[in-house]
């Protein structure tokens, strides 16, 4: 059977045609002579309000079971509505109950709940307003990103989960094994991954970057959307062990073309969830953030600060606000100096330059001073880094210096290397976080409530 969706409903004139809506009961309220129903199915934030005639077949029968939560197929006409807060209406002429719902034990109620709460009950939060909000932005969002990038003639390519590098060099894989761990095979004091699957320790993916980059390095403008995971222990609202990158990676390019390419991206994703999802931001513009619709649309009108690290940290030296983690050239920025940044003193989003290679990955380009790398990091208002890029090193030689500046080794990077000895070209990339860029345009607090299941430190249920 086909059945239209609410969304089509609430956009339908009356009309005497007969048809079928599908859903879940948010609530119920009766009078005399009808049951209002008002009916969800997620296509849309929105209601419909079914009315049921006291009149009709079954009805005493039926009326205990039309519960919150109890799934209906319910057959009708699309009436004018006289009630308030509605054009629309379904007047039911058929109803049947799909799947009971227990009043006593269905454990989301009118009310609203706490999102902590939601999260122990992550297999039912998608029924609530604020859950299906998040999904429907989620998938307007995605489909923007890769609008955007087919549009400009960017090929979508689909890098690794299992790898046997660490792109960030920071140690945060989480290791994949077929090894027995009660029995682990160790040779002279050490494991012997050579009895392991592949045959060397592997891990899943922190980047796609790495590979990214050997596709750029021969088709040009390339870009992954896929998972990520880091065996971060931080306990934040900005991170997760599993989240979604999403990594243009572009040949010819140098850093200045880099921070072009975020801004308009930024911007144009802005932009089309604006327009593409009017009700959902309006309804985290009510209830989440106050100032979220605002804050979107002067980021798609403003032009975006770039500063370099070292002037960011001369802003931050020259401020009279205190931090807990003090500044000086060469330390690493931490959350609460890049919202001072992004929040306090320019207010709109800013894009840091030139960072102390001490502080970055190894493949970031050596600056002519030899003390700074060309990265960039976006930072925007209420969280802080959202995207982090750079120009990669070109030259071969460096590169195996930085490699082995950083502690690493180049042995291990071999095939990367090699990119850097037949037909290097400057090229340049960045890396946004999915959920940072969901949680700037819902104003979710919380990462974990912005993606349906979330993965962090100790937290797995669902
Ligand atoms: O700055 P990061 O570590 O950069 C890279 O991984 C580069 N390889 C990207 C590239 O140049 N192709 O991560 C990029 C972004 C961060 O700015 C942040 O938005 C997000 O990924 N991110 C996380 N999001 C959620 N949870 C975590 N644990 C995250 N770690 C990074
Ligand atoms: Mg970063």
């Amino acid at each position: 059977m086909i059945g239209t969706s609410i969304r089509e409903v609430l956009r339908m004139s009356p009309e005497e045609q007969q048809i079928t809506v599908r859903g879940w009961i948010r609530t119920k309220r009766e009078s005399k002579n009808f049951s209002f129903l008002e009916l969800n199915d997620g296509s849309v934030m929105k209601n419909l309000q079914i009315v049921y005639d006291a009149s009709s077949d079954g009805y005493e029968a039926l009326l205990p079971r039309l519960t919150t939560g109890a799934s209906l197929i319910v057959t009708g006409r699309v009436m004018a509505s006289q009630g308030k807060g509605q054009s629309v209406e379904l007047k039911a002429e058929g109803l049947q109950v799909v799947g009971d719902s227990p009043v006593d034990t269905y454990p989301l109620q009118k009310k609203r709940h706490s999102f902590e709460f939601l999260r122990e009950i992550a297999h039912l939060r998608p029924r609530t307003n604020t859950f299906g909000a998040i999904a429907r932005v989620r998938n307007a969002m995605s489909y923007a990103i890769h609008r955007f990038f087919q549009e400009k003639g960017f090929l979508y390519i689909h890098t690794p989960i299992i790898t046997s590098s660490d792109c960030e060099g920071a140690g945060e894989m989480f290791q994949v094994t077929t090894l027995p761990l009660d029995e682990v095979p160790v040779e002279q004091g050490v494991v012997d991954y050579t009895q392991d699957f592949f045959g060397k320790r592997t891990g899943l993916t922190v980047s796609g970057q790495l590979e990214a980059e050997l596709y750029a390095c021969a088709l040009g403008n390339v870009y992954t959307f896929g998972p990520t995971f880091r065996a971060e222990h931080s306990n934040t609202t900005r991170h997760l062990a599993e989240f979604w990158m999403i990594e243009p990676e572009m040949a010819f390019c140098d850093i200045q073309g880099n921070v072009d390419l975020a801004e308009e991206f930024l911007k144009y994703i802005f932009r089309y969830t604006l327009e593409s999802c009017p009700e959902d931001i309006e309804f985290f513009n009510r209830w989440i953030d106050k100032g979220v619709i605002e804050t979107i649309q002067n980021v798609t009108e403003s032009d975006f600060e770039r500063i370099t690290y070292t002037e960011a940290v001369e802003r931050l030296e020259k401020s009279d606000q205190s931090f807990e983690f003090p500044v000086q050239w060469g330390v690493d920025l931490q959350s609460e100096h890049e919202r001072y940044l992004t929040e306090t003193v320019y207010k709109k989003p800013v894009i840091i330059i030139d960072y102390p290679k001490e502080i970055k990955a190894f493949y970031m380009k050596l600056g002519e001073d030899g003390k700074t790398v060309r990265a960039m990091d976006i930072l925007v208002p209420r969280l802080g880094e959202i995207v982090g890029g750079s120009e990669r090193e070109a030259n071969h030689d460096t590169l195996v210096n930085r490699i082995r500046e950083m502690d690493l080794n180049p042995d291990e990077y071999w095939w990367y290397l090699e990119i850097r000895r037949f037909g290097t070209v400057p090229h340049s990339g960045f890396g946004l976080g999915f959920e940072r860029l969901i949680q700037f345009v819902t104003g979710m607090k919380n990462i974990r409530d912005v993606i349906p299941f979330p993965r962090s430190y100790r937290e797995i249920e669902f």
